[in-house]
């Protein structure tokens, strides 16, 4: 018996054969990155990029390179000799060789399937990991990412609030995530990054996982220490009630801050610019239905312009804008490290000198490094010399401690700090609360938004200042109510 000579299989062909090399290197390549992934502590994000984003985007390709290669070699065998091969391959489960090639191509695509379910699933949980969020792209968000891990929010992945649970807001993150990887790798991204409060999700869907209004009650101690800008670094210790408030109407005692804003009352707001900062339309919307629009005494918006303008309905993130990526002032910083023993505080004028460097300009955070290596010693040298011989160990520490500030609250980089990115939490270095509460918003009934000193807090006696209960300015500025703290207070020197 005569057998007639075995045809040249498919796949050698150019193209099948480089695919097929692909696929066995980027094979063997995932096998050594996933064993590096799962033994390794701490993996890095590009590892993770590399692992379970690229390994298997160029596995499949050389598997599809594989197939295309066989089919385009099938058609031209079929163009160049068309009564030979027929249309279709001829399966015949008879033959045993069909029969191993279909359970084989079974068990692959099966194993195949369960890892790219692994895989896809690693990427997920990769891409919503903190570490891709916040080093994957390098300096990009590293402003973001330093603040975020010191602040109360660090064990809170920033999935929790950039996209929350549900299949919806992923795709979408996803999708402008994709864009904004291009734009990083394009260096097309805008720096300072905007903050997305159009795109944030609402808080309802995110803040109020882990915190709810109806929860909040009674009020919250809060003391804040200063530190004059005098030769003694004089401190100044303000302590207060915050009116946190709140309680559902079931619960009892009904009042304070989260009550009238977020739970009775549904306000609406016009803001002019991007950061919110100017306000000068707000409306009110009570519990019984009642509305009330208060217009700003200085606007200028015209009727038509009122109506046509983008509303937002406010919510948690409008007060609480920062809760995470919170840029500290330098005065805020330098007081802070002053207090805890950081910065000595007997050292003259430190507080002064401290804030001077860390509100300068500067090209790059090491220039800004070595600016202040110089600038803290010189002065004391030239200034107090004899102070400079004594405390040299402590002017040492303060320099360090300077600069380590200038690394958490600084980011010239990005051009991000505390004025790129103000805090609307209170009124001290940004308007913050007295966008609306100027008493300059009015209503047509002549009702204001109120900037009584005690609707919001209530200053407790401290031992400096004997038993008045009202805060006491340090220096004589005439009536508190008349004007904005953040107008002297800019956070970056006196
Ligand atoms: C507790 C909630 C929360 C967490 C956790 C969080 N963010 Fe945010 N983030 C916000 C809010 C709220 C804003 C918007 C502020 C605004 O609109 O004014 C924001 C804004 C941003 C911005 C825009 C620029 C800016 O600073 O306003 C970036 C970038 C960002 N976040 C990245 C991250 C990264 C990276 C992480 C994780 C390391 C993270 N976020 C974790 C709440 C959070
Ligand atoms: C996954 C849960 C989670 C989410 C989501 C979350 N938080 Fe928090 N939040 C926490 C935890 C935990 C703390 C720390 C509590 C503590 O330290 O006692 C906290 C603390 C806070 C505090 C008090 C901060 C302080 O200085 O003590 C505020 C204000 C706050 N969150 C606001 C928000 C806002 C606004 C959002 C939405 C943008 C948000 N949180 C989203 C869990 C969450
Ligand atoms: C007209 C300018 C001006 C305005 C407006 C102003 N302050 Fe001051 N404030 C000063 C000066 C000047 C000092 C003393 C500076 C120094 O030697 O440290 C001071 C000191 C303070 C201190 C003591 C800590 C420190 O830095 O010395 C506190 C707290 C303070 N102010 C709070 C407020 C608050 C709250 C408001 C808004 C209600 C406000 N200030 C408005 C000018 C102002
Ligand atoms: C009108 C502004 C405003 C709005 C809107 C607002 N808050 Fe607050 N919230 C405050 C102030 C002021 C404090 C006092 C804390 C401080 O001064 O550091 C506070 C405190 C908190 C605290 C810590 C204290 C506590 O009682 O546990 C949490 C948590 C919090 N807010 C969550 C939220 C959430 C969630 C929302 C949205 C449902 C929200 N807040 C809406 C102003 C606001
Ligand atoms: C977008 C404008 C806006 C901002 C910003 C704003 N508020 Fe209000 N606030 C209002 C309006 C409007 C009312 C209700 C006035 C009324 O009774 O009609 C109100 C009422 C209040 C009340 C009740 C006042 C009373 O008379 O009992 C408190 C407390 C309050 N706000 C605290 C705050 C705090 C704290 C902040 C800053 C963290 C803040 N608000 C920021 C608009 C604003
Ligand atoms: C609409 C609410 C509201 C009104 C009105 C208001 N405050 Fe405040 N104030 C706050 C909040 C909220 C904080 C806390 C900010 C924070 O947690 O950082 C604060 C903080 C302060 C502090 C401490 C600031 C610091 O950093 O040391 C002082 C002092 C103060 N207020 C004085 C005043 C005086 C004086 C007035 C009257 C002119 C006034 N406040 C009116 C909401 C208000």
């Amino acid at each position: 018996m005569t057998e007639s000579p075995k045809p040249v299989r498919l796949s050698r062909n150019l193209i099948s054969e480089a695919g097929l090399g692909i696929a066995v290197v980027a094979l063997a390549n995932l096998g050594f990155l996933i064993y590096l992934d799962a033994t390794r502590a701490n993996s890095n994000p590009y590892m993770g990029i590399l692992t379970w984003i690229i390994a298997p985007i160029i596995l499949i390709l050389g598997i599809l390179a594989y197939i295309g290669g066989m089919l385009l070699e099938r058609r031209r065998r079929r163009r160049r000799a068309p009564g030979d091969i027929p249309q279709y391959p001829h399966i015949d489960l008879n033959e045993r060789r069909t029969r191993v090639i279909i359970a084989s191509t079974a068990v692959g695509l099966i194993l195949f399937v369960t890892m790219s379910v692994i895989g896809s699933y690693q990427a997920y949980r990769y891409t919503d990991s903190d570490a891709f969020c916040g080093t994957a792209c390098h300096k990009v968000m590293t402003p973001e990412y330093t603040a975020y891990q010191a602040s109360p929010h660090a064990h809170v992945g920033c999935a929790g609030c950039h996209i929350g649970p549900g299949a919806g807001w992923f795709v979408r993150s996803k999708l402008s995530g994709s864009y904004q990887l291009y734009s990083v790798i394009a260096h097309k991204y805008p720096r300072p990054i905007p903050s997305p409060v159009e795109s944030l999700r609402p808080a309802q869907e995110t803040c109020e996982q882990c915190h709810w209004p109806a929860k909040f009650f009674g009020a919250q101690l809060k003391v804040f220490d200063h530190y004059a800008y005098d030769e003694t670094n004089t401190p100044k210790e303000v302590r207060m009630l915050i009116k946190t408030g709140g309680g559902g109407a079931s619960g009892g005692q009904t009042s304070g801050i989260h009550w009238h804003m977020n739970i009775a009352n549904e306000i609406t707001y016009i803001a002019t610019d991007r950061q919110r900062q100017v306000i000068p339309w707000v409306r009110v919307k009570d519990r019984n239905g009642k509305v009330t629009e208060y217009k700003a005494a200085d606007s200028k918006l015209t009727d038509a312009q009122l109506a046509t303008a983008t509303k937002r309905r406010m919510d948690c993130v409008d007060c609480h804008n920062r809760p995470t990526h919170i840029y500290r002032s330098p005065d805020r910083a330098v007081d802070t490290a002053l207090f805890t023993g950081k910065i000595d505080s007997t050292l003259p004028f430190i507080k002064q000198q401290s804030v001077a460097v860390l509100a300068a300009e500067y090209e790059s955070t090491d220039a800004a490094v070595n600016a202040i290596a110089k600038a803290i010693p010189a002065y004391y040298e030239k200034t107090y010399p004899d102070i400079y011989k004594a405390k040299r160990a402590q002017v040492a520490g303060a320099t360090t401690a300077i600069q380590d500030i200038f690394r958490a609250i600084r980011f010239p980089e990005m051009r991000v700090d505390w004025r790129t990115h103000p805090d609307n939490l209170g009124h001290f270095a940004s308007m913050g609360c007295f966008r609306c509460h100027d008493d300059q918003h009015v209503s047509k009934d002549g009702k204001k938004i109120s900037k009584d000193c005690q609707i919001c807090h209530t200053v407790l006696p401290d031992a400096t200042a004997g038993a008045s209960a009202v805060f006491t300015h340090p220096v004589d500025i005439g009536d508190l109510r008349g004007v904005n703290c953040s107008d002297c207070h800019t956070g970056g020197g006196m």
